[in-house]
C-alpha cells in the first residue's frame, strides 16, 4: 500500500527529507530517559524554514498530529510521537553573524547549544543558558521547554534570552523573524509566547538570542554541610556576599557519591566512601567575572556556619572535576535504571522542610525505590530522580508532585510539563488558567495538531 501522507511529503520535500525506514525511526520515538516510547508514523527533516512551512501544510491536509523534535534530549516525554509525524528540526542549524555590539546573535532552531557557544566564543560573547546536555539539546527545544539550567540564577531561564523568533504555525502559516535590531518590540512578545510552548502552538525554526561575555575568569567550590537547612541558608549568604555568584548547585550524599564514582573519583572531601554521611548536604558553587574572585569565594565560604568542608579551585583541571561529579549525576541514574524525573521547586525556604517530608512519602508510593535529590538550589528547584517503580507505574510521581502541591510548590521548574505531567497541571494552575492556555492553543492550531498529549492529557 503506499502511504499518500508519505508520497505527498515527498513530492513537497524531497526524498531526502522523509524517513519511512523502521529502523531509522526507531532513535526518535523513545526519550532519553527510556520511559517514554511511542511510534512515529514518519520523520520528516525540513532544512529551511520553507520546508517546515510545506510539511505542516501537508500534515495538516492529512490531518495528521506532528511533533517537532530537536535533540530528544527532554526529560518529560514531550517529543516522543504517539502515531505521529515526527518533524526533525535538525537541519536547521544555520549560525548567523554575531551582532557583537547588541550581544545578540540568530540561529536555527536545530542548532545545538554547544555549536552556539562556539560560534559566540569566537566573539568574546556565550548563551546565558547552559546546561549538561549542551551537546545534543537545540535551541528550539530549549526555548520549546523554557530550559533553565545552571547559570538560571544570575541570567533567568530561556525565556529570558530570546530577543526574537520565527515559527511555522500547525497550517504552516510562517510568524515572525527579526529584522535583527534589538530594538525591535513591536507589540506583542512572540517569544514569550513561544517560550515554554512545548511544541504545542508553533514549531520554532529560528531565534534572536540575547548573548553574555565569556567571564575570564571562573572560582569554583565544593562545599560539604550537615544538612540541607544549613546549605540554604549558606546559599542565601552567598548570594548577598559575592557579587558574581553563577552557580549554586545541590547534591545530596547520594548523588555525590554517585556523581563522584561515574567521575572516576573517590569522595571529593578525601573521605572514606562510607564516610559519606546521609544527611549531608553539598553546594557546587561557582563565581565569574572579570578578574579574579578566588579569594572572595574562599572567604565568603570560610565564614559560613555550618560548613564541615569545603575545596576551592580556580585552575581548569581542577574545576572541570568538580563539575564533572555534579553533571555526571543525571548519566549515572540513567545508567543505574529507568528513573522516574521529578524536576519541582519550592520557595527555598521551604526545601529543607520538603526534602524531609519526601522520604517518608517516597517509601510509602514505592517500598524498595533509591532516590537522589539534586539541581538548581539558589532557585529552590530540585530533581528527584527516584529508581524501581516501573516505567509506567505513576504511584510515586503522584505522591511527590501532590507534596510539593502540599508545600506551596511548583510541579514543573524547567523541564516542562511534556506528557509526563499532564495529568497533574490541572491541579496546579486554575481553571481559568487551564481555560485561557486551551483558548490560547485552540486560536493557533485549532485542529489540534501539534503535540496533542502535551500540556493537556
Ligand atoms: P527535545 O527533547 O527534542 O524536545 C523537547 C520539547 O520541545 C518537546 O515538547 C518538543 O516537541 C519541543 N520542541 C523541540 N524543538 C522544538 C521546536 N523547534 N519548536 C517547537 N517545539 C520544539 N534541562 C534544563 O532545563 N536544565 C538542565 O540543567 C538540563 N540538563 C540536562 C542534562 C542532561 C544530561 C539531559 C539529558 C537533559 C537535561 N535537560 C536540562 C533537559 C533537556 O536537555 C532540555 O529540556 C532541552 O531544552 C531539550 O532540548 P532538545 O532540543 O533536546 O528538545
Ligand atoms: C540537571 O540539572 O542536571 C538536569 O536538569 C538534568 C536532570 O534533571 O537530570
Ligand atoms: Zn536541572
Amino acid at each position: 500500500v503506499i502511504d499518500q501522507l508519505a508520497t505527498d511529503l515527498v513530492a513537497a520535500l524531497g526524498e531526502d527529507r522523509v524517513i519511512t525506514d523502521r529502523g531509522a525511526l526507531a532513535g526518535l520515538e523513545t526519550d532519553w530517559t527510556g520511559r517514554f516510547r511511542g511510534r512515529a508514523r514518519l520523520a520528516v527533516r525540513p532544512a529551511s524554514v520553507g520546508e517546515v512551512a510545506a510539511a505542516l501544510r501537508v500534515c495538516a491536509a492529512h490531518r495528521v498530529a506532528v511533533v517537532p523534535q530537536g535533540g530528544n534530549t527532554g526529560l518529560v516525554g514531550g517529543a516522543v510521537p504517539l502515531d505521529a509525524v515526527v518533524l526533525s528540526t535538525t537541519r536547521l542549524t544555520d549560525l548567523g553573524a554575531v551582532d557583537e555590539l547588541a550581544g545578540e546573535v540568530t540561529v536555527g532552531a536545530g542548532a545545538t547549544l554547544e555549536a552556539v557557544r562556539r560560534h559566540a566564543a569566537a566573539a568574546g560573547l556565550a548563551p546565558a543558558v547552559d546546561l549538561a546536555s549542551r551537546g545534543s539539546a537545540t535551541i528550539g527545544g530549549m526555548i520549546a521547554t523554557d530550559a533553565g539550567g545552571i547559570h538560571a540564577l544570575r541570567h533567568g531561564s530561556m525565556r529570558h534570552q530570546v530577543r526574537g523568533i520565527e515559527a511555522v504555525l500547525a497550517d504552516g502559516t510562517i510568524v515572525g523573524g527579526s529584522t535583527g535590531l534589538a530594538t525591535d518590540r513591536p507589540g506583542l512578545h512572540l517569544p514569550s509566547v513561544l517560550a515554554g510552548s512545548e511544541g504545542t502552538l508553533a514549531v520554532i525554526t529560528r531565534a534572536r538570542l540575547r548573548l553574555i561575555p565569556v567571564w575570564p575568569e571562573r572560582a569554583t567550590a565544593l562545599a560539604a554541610f550537615g544538612d540541607l537547612a544549613s546549605a540554604v541558608a549558606a546559599a542565601r549568604r552567598l548570594r548577598d556576599r559575592l557579587p558574581d555568584l553563577d552557580a549554586v548547585e545541590y547534591l545530596d550524599a547520594a548523588a555525590l557519591a554517585l556523581g563522584a564514582a561515574r567521575a572516576g573519583q573517590g569522595d571529593p572531601f578525601g573521605r572514606p566512601a562510607a564516610g559519606v554521611g546521609r544527611g549531608v548536604a553539598s553546594l557546587l558553587v561557582e563565581t565569574a567575572a572579570r578578574r579574579s574572585t578566588l579569594e572572595e569565594l574562599g572567604a565568603a565560604l570560610g565564614s559560613l556556619p555550618g560548613l564541615l568542608d569545603a575545596t576551592v579551585v580556580d585552575d581548569g583541571p581542577g574545576r572541570r572535576r568538580l563539575w564533572a561529579i555534579r553533571e555526571g549525576v543525571t548519566e549515572a541514574i540513567a545508567a543505574l535504571g529507568v528513573p522516574h524525573k521529578l524536576d519541582v521547586a519550592v520557595p527555598p525556604a521551604g526545601l529543607a522542610a520538603f526534602v524531609a517530608a519526601l522520604e517518608p512519602v517516597v517509601a510509602r508510593a514505592a517500598p524498595d525505590a533509591r532516590t537522589f535529590v539534586f539541581g538548581h538550589l539558589a532557585l529552590g528547584n530540585l530533581h528527584v530522580n527516584v529508581l524501581g517503580p516501573a516505567p509506567d507505574d505513576d504511584r510515586v510521581d503522584d505522591a511527590v508532585l501532590r507534596l510539593i502541591l502540599e508545600h506551596g510548590g511548583s510541579i514543573a521548574a524547567e523541564h516542562g510539563i511534556g506528557r509526563a505531567k499532564a495529568r497533574w497541571l490541572a491541579l496546579a494552575e486554575t481553571p481559568a488558567e487551564t481555560a485561557v492556555r486551551a483558548a490560547i492553543r485552540a486560536a493557533l492550531d485549532p485542529h489540534g495538531l501539534l503535540n496533542p498529549g502535551v500540556l493537556a492529557p
